[in-house]
């Protein structure tokens, strides 16, 4: 079978190397497939599948302005991961990235890594790991971004290029951080609405950065706890809570603009067109909070639990009355007009890690912020949530990072991370 046809029962496709050479070449191939199966395949809904209902099965298109996995309707489940680079070599780390670049454009497509995972050349490991064989694209979106660690001087000679607003986070009161599962020099945040296709992007990204870069620490999640879609039924977290209600929707260009995308005025030159992600691995102290009272959970946050309408008011989506809160609830805490207009997109995903060895789930939220400066966004929001926030009595945050993430990747000929080496 060639290598742009596709099994009946699927859109990702079985690869024969031989079939693909007996086409006319492994190229001639490829270049047939970007152009036919993969478009065929594209999400509705523009550059980076921010339309509202999509087809969970379909894909969202690679390349754009900026980055899939930000705007784009938030998909069921993540794999989240952090890398430390361990070459020391920066044209071994570019040739990691544009390496992975060209699997990322394929995987997202629906298709397999390289020559795939059951080419014939038996006495070679395949290029593909194969667990994603048969499973449609399922709107993977794979999204990188830098942190300070690869600007540091004597690395790879990125010194000059590091952004101001790509600060180090501020130790905030109630931090109880794990530096195994904090910070990192590169992170890709893998998206898919199928669980095996989100690890199986990760897994061949580190396959393929072997010996040149390391995970440092990853996170799977799954139950998106922020909608980017203001349509779509708001999920709710692992507090049972609705999340996400006010959140930017992914299709509202003009907040994009304002608070998430980093403009060609902002600075460094590299990063018009993407944007700062913050994560932060929140555990929940769920055993705590399920003894609470329904009225002390509802204080709290601010917002009734069953239908997440804001305190005095009857509807999810009506406008937060925040003198109707108590003062440190956590809405009220949170909304821009206590932080000057801060605002940013959210895009959690619950998590269960099992439990921690004193019976308790260890559970919680993997909180993951994008937005255009995190000095206007993120930091001053935390500042006055870790002061004041009465939900700190059932959380804790247990791991940190924060990443520049750079535009979008043109065409097939551009890579991760072009201007920031160029
Ligand atoms: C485990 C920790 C957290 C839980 C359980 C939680 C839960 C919630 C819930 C239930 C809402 C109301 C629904 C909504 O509008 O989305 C909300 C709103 C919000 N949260 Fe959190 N949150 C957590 C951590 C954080 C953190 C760390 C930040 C930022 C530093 C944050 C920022 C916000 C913002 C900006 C809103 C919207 C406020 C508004 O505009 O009304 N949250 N959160």
């Amino acid at each position: 079978m060639a290598d742009d046809q596709l099994d009946e029962n699927t859109e990702r496709p079985a690869t024969s190397r031989r079939a693909v050479l007996g086409w006319g070449g492994a190229g001639l191939a490829l270049g047939a497939a970007t152009a036919g199966g993969a478009a065929a395949a594209v999400a509705s809904g523009g550059d980076s599948g921010t339309a509202p209902v999509a087809d969970s099965g379909a894909a969202v298109a690679f390349h754009g302005a900026h980055q899939a996995g930000i705007a784009t309707a938030v998909q069921d489940r993540l794999h989240f991961a952090a890398f430390d680079v361990t070459t020391e070599d920066r044209a071994e780390l570019i040739a990691v990235l544009k390496k992975w670049t060209r699997a990322a454009e394929r995987m997202t497509a629906g298709r397999s890594v390289g020559e795939g995972a059951v080419s014939e050349l038996a006495e070679a490991p395949p290029d593909d790991t194969g667990e994603a064989l048969g499973l449609k694209p399922s709107r993977l979106t794979l999204t990188i971004g830098f942190g300070p660690g690869l600007f540091e001087k004597g690395r790879f000679g990125l010194e000059d290029r590091r952004p101001e607003a790509l600060i180090d986070l501020p130790a905030f009161p109630g931090d109880n951080l794990d530096k195994n599962r904090s910070g990192g020099d590169i992170c890709v945040q893998a998206c898919a609405d199928d669980p095996q296709v989100a690890v199986h992007a990760i897994r061949n990204l580190a396959r393929i950065a072997f010996g040149k870069m390391a995970v440092r620490w990853s996170q799977l999640g799954f139950g998106k706890t922020s909608s980017t879609t203001p349509d779509a039924q708001t999920p709710r977290n692992m507090m049972g809570f609705k999340d996400g209600t006010r959140n930017i929707a992914g299709t509202d260009k003009k907040a994009l603009t304002k608070h998430v995308w980093v403009s060609g005025k902002d600075g460094p030159g590299w990063m018009a067109g993407g944007s700062y992600l913050v994560a932060r691995r929140i555990r929940m102290h769920i055993e705590t909070w399920d003894r609470t009272s329904l009225k002390e959970q509802e204080d709290i946050i601010g917002r009734d639990k069953g239908e997440g309408a804001p305190f005095g008011k009857s509807k999810e989506r009506d406008e937060p009355n925040l003198k109707a809160m108590l003062p440190d609830a956590h809405v009220r805490l949170a909304h821009p007009d206590s932080n000057s207009g801060a605002q940013m997109l959210r895009r959690g995903y619950s998590f269960t890690d099992g439990t921690d060895g004193l019976g308790r789930l260890d559970a919680g939220l993997f909180f993951l912020a994008y937005q255009r400066d995190v000095r206007d966004g993120f930091v001053p929001v935390q500042q006055s949530l870790a002061r004041k926030d009465t939900l700190n009595e059932y959380i804790q945050h247990v791991g940190s990072a924060i990443f520049a993430v750079p535009p979008g990747v043109r065409d097939t000929r551009d890579w991760w991370g072009r201007e920031l080496f160029s």
